[in-house]
């Protein structure tokens, strides 16, 4: 029977919008339907979780005069221009006009691709996300950033495009592959440790019931999570300056995914990692308690995240990738550090002598 547990609100002045948070909730069409304004749908998957769910979101649509279904390769390394082409070339030969909903059900990959797909297709069309991993729900699908890959860079091609619902069915969850679980708790205990200090600690607590997939757990950590992020992007919806915060340990970890070669580690395992070395970092520079780092390493250990970065990333390699960083302006590397748990800062002060002694001095 369908739940609705929690429904929260994204605060965007005309481009705010609901997450429904909840069990079962393909099945209640008073959710979804409301939001697909148009006739017109185009759903837009991938091989794996098309063919577990959109059947369901079909019949959450009702009657509709025209749906396509787009059911991309499953892969980091299709998140590409090449992958979009592919996407317009169905839609345009579907005849859909610019009253279309694109859906995107799937993980942060069809979510990332389909968000940008909307936000291109005729100028921008409606666009709802329902996102099936853990990773997606409690991040990518709320906040309206959507991209592709470029060889040279992650995300580098994108656009800010809000999506106008977010359904976050947490049954999903129970079918995900345990290290995809473990990768999206990555970005939970983020929150905790940028700017929720009790959400940290709860999350300690909580670990072993999170990770057996306890759905009343998950559903509130989803909640939490959300909560957070919302009000960030609220506060800066294009990242003119507090947003970055959410990327602690993302300059690291894209280096470690564009280096290894897109879909090798997963996107949370790199951010993971990456946010343990923004710690060290912090700890180094006398920001952080020793004490919290090890904290952090032992709960990333047990839920099996890697705490090393690939023997191969030289500081060298990880210098020039971290380089190519969004976030670095006139030249200048900015990083989201920490100056205690729930309290992140960024700074620009980090000098291309001080990163390399200090990735030089983890053996890394
Ligand atoms: P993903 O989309 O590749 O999904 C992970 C795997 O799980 C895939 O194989 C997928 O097919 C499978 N899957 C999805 N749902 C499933 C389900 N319910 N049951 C079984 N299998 C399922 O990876 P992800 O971790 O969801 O997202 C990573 C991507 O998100 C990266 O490209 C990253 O850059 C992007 N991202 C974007 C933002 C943003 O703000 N837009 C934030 C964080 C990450
Ligand atoms: N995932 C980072 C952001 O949404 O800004």
């Amino acid at each position: 029977m369908s739940l609705l547990m929690h429904t929260l609100h994204v605060d965007l002045g005309e481009r705010s919008y609901p997450v429904y948070i909840g069990r079962d909730l393909f099945s209640d069409s008073s959710l979804l339907a409301p939001h697909v304004t148009g006739s017109q749908v185009v759903i837009i998957s991938n091989d794996t979780v098309a063919p577990l769910y959109v059947e369901r979101v079909r019949a959450a649509l009702g009657e509709r005069s025209l749906i396509t279904e787009v059911v991309l390769p499953d892969g980091e390394q299709f998140k590409t221009l090449e992958t979009l082409a592919t996407i317009f070339d169905r839609v345009l030969s579907s005849n859909h006009n610019r009253t279309t909903t694109f859906i995107a059900v799937g993980g942060g990959v069809v979510g990332d691709i389909a968000g940008f797909a909307a936000a291109c297709y005729q100028r921008g069309v409606n666009f709802v996300q329902v996102p099936t991993t853990l990773l997606a729900q409690v991040d990518s699908s709320v906040g309206g950033k959507t991209a592709v890959n470029h060889p040279l860079g992650k995300n580098m091609i994108g656009a800010f495009y809000q999506p106008c619902a977010v359904l976050i069915d947490v049954n999903t969850l129970q079918s995900l592959p345990a290290r995809e679980l473990a990768a999206g708790l990555a970005e939970v205990v983020k929150y905790g440790l940028i700017c929720d200090k009790p959400f940290y600690l709860w999350l300690q607590e909580a670990m072993p019931k999170l990770l057996a997939r306890e759905e009343a757990s998950l559903a509130e950590a989803i909640e939490r999570s959300l909560i957070n992020k919302a009000q960030v992007v609220a506060a800066d919806e294009r990242e003119g300056g507090l947003r970055a915060i959410l990327n602690l340990g993302h300059t690291f970890g894209h280096a470690i995914e564009t280096a290894q070669g897109y879909g090798k580690w997963l996107h949370g395992e790199a951010v993971a990692t990456g946010m343990l070395l923004a710690l060290r970092l912090s700890a180094q520079r006398g920001e952080l308690a020793a004490a919290d780092v090890e904290n952090f390493k032992k709960l990333l250990q047990c839920m099996n995240l890697p705490v090393q970065a690939p023997e191969d990333m030289t500081p060298q390699i990880f210098l020039e990738l971290m380089g190519r960083d969004k976030k670095v302006v006139d030249g200048r590397l900015r990083l989201v550090l920490l100056r205690a748990i729930g309290e992140a800062c960024i700074v620009d002060d980090v000098s291309a002598a001080e990163l390399h002694h200090f990735l030089g001095s983890l053996g890394t």
